[in-house]
């Protein structure tokens, strides 16, 4: 039987409750797939920042960085130094956020199929404002090595899917000629070593219009951080919503894994998260596994995590989120009882 230290952080608000869910799912599947999953509990968030003085000490860098991969809930206000940081001081720089449709949930476009990558390591989200003559001065790098990076990293992504075989850069260069005018001529730069794959760009106010106007265009989406951050949100609302919405921040040596949305906190402590964004989050936890380690159970597993969540769905399981009454951990319970 093969095993995996999994380092999860729980998270704020609506965190523990769909991480919580998610654990049961993701036990169970594993165990009847034959992967043993030691769990390590990781500190990190608004919670811990109350409890030890930091939002994100560096024990808990270690165990992630001593782990297989990290499951991780939201975290609340201290998202900036927790994933912010992780992404950064660890280089996980992509982004991986899936737009799939799901049995029976109502979508703007059902054949919408698409991912996002969003270079996940510079832009705005470096954190470098400083006050400047009685406004704020925020400095916005963006290099040619991370923008290759994740260029070459998105036309991987579209040879591995079965669908489209396009990669579209999204981008502001009409406005922001140096920065985003890199990151699109490193794009294409990359575009000519994947001569089977279509290479298009588009700027980011068209890109958000046709993610809702006709999503079922794009294949495989590339870009900078905080275009990445906001299309994603509008990107799960196409296929359903953010509670269903899955996402990987995927480096050379480590992994995050965590849903898109964040702790809710209009929700949290009610009952009425909806946890399958976390779970599908695992799923592809699982399968960075397999691909990783080459480890057909974790495929196994994936896959009846996957289909456990489409047969709950299918079978009209719903949060309250997707018109229903099931609370989070009811909805667990119906996953868990269509994985056989
Ligand atoms: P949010 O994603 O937490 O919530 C937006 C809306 O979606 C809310 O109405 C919420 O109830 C709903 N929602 C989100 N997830 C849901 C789920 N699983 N089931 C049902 N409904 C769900 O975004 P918001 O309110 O802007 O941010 C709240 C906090 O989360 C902030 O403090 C922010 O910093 C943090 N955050 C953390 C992230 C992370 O840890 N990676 C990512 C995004 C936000
Ligand atoms: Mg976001």
């Amino acid at each position: 039987m093969s095993s995996y230290r999994i380092s999860l952080i729980r998270g704020d608000g609506i965190g523990p409750e769909v991480v919580g869910a998610c654990e049961n799912v993701l036990l169970h599947a594993s165990s009847l797939a034959g992967v043993s999953l030691k769990i390590v509990e990781v500190e990190a968030g608004d919670g811990c920042l109350e409890k030890r003085g930091e939002a994100l000490p560096q024990v808990s860098i270690d165990i992630i960085t001593g782990s297989d991969a990290c499951l991780k809930g939201p975290v609340g206000r201290s998202a900036a130094s927790v994933i912010v940081r992780l992404r950064q001081e660890l280089e996980l720089y992509a982004n991986v956020r899936p737009a799939r449709c799901l049995p029976g949930v109502p979508a703007l476009d059902r054949a919408a199929d698409f991912v996002i990558v969003r270079e996940n390591t510079e832009d705005l989200y470096r954190g470098m404002e400083m006050e400047f003559d009685g406004g704020v001065l925020a400095f916005r790098p963006i290099t040619k090595r991370a923008s290759e990076r994740i260029a070459r990293f998105a036309f991987n992504m579209s040879s591995s899917r079965s669908l489209g075989k396009r990669v579209v850069c999204v981008h502001k260069n009409n406005v922001l000629k140096k920065s985003d005018g890199l990151f699109l001529s490193s794009f294409y730069g990359v575009a000519q070593d994947f001569p089977g794959i279509a290479a298009d760009d588009m700027l980011v106010d068209s890109a958000a219009m046709n993610i809702v106007r006709k999503p079922s265009q794009f294949d495989v989406i590339v870009t900078t951080n905080l275009y990445g951050d906001i299309l994603s949100d509008e990107a799960a609302q196409v296929v359903g919503g953010l509670g269903l919405a899955p996402s990987a921040n995927i480096g050379e040596r480590y992994a995050i894994f965590e849903p898109v949305h964040g702790s809710a906190p209009d929700i949290a402590g009610t009952g009425r998260a909806n946890p399958t964004a976390t779970m599908l989050t695992a799923a592809m936890m699982l399968e960075w596994l397999a691909s990783t380690r080459g480890d057909g159970a974790c495929w196994k597993a994936a896959n009846l995590m996957r289909g456990g969540v489409d047969a709950a769905l299918s079978s009209g399981a719903r949060t309250r989120d997707l018109g229903g009454n099931m609370s989070t951990a009811d909805f667990a319970a119906d996953v868990i009882g269509k994985i056989t």
